[in-house]
């Protein structure tokens, strides 16, 4: 297991989405209450930033902010067209405070 540590906690707010970067790749974290979930910041439907778009915390999706597409974030799979494949999912977790993932290949 690779453990990387992102940043801190509180970094992420309820109900909201932050990225963090693991040197220059792109992570998009969602809170919700103490659960926390970490997929791919880039859609893998064209360059777009999955935390810039609108966090549904009671359907656990995001809307991609550039064409729609609707991502899980506990899986990293679209449910809508125009993107088809997953982006990659990460476990995530909470150790004195810092947010962690397992970042293995
Ligand atoms: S870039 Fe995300 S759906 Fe097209």
């Amino acid at each position: 297991m690779t453990m990387i540590q992102i940043g801190h906690a509180r970094d992420v707010a309820d109900n909201s989405a932050r990225r963090f970067l693991i040197g220059t790749h792109p992570i998009a974290v969602f809170r919700v209450g103490d659960e926390l979930y970490a997929i791919d910041d880039t859609c893998s439907h064209a360059e777009a930033s999955l935390s810039a778009g609108e966090f549904d915390a009671d359907e656990l999706c995001v809307e991609c902010p550039l064409h729609g597409s609707l991502f899980d974030v506990r899986s990293g799979v679209p449910r809508t067209l125009p993107a088809f494949e997953p982006v990659r999912s990460y476990r995530i977790w909470v150790e004195d405070e810092q947010l962690f993932v397992d970042y293995s290949a």
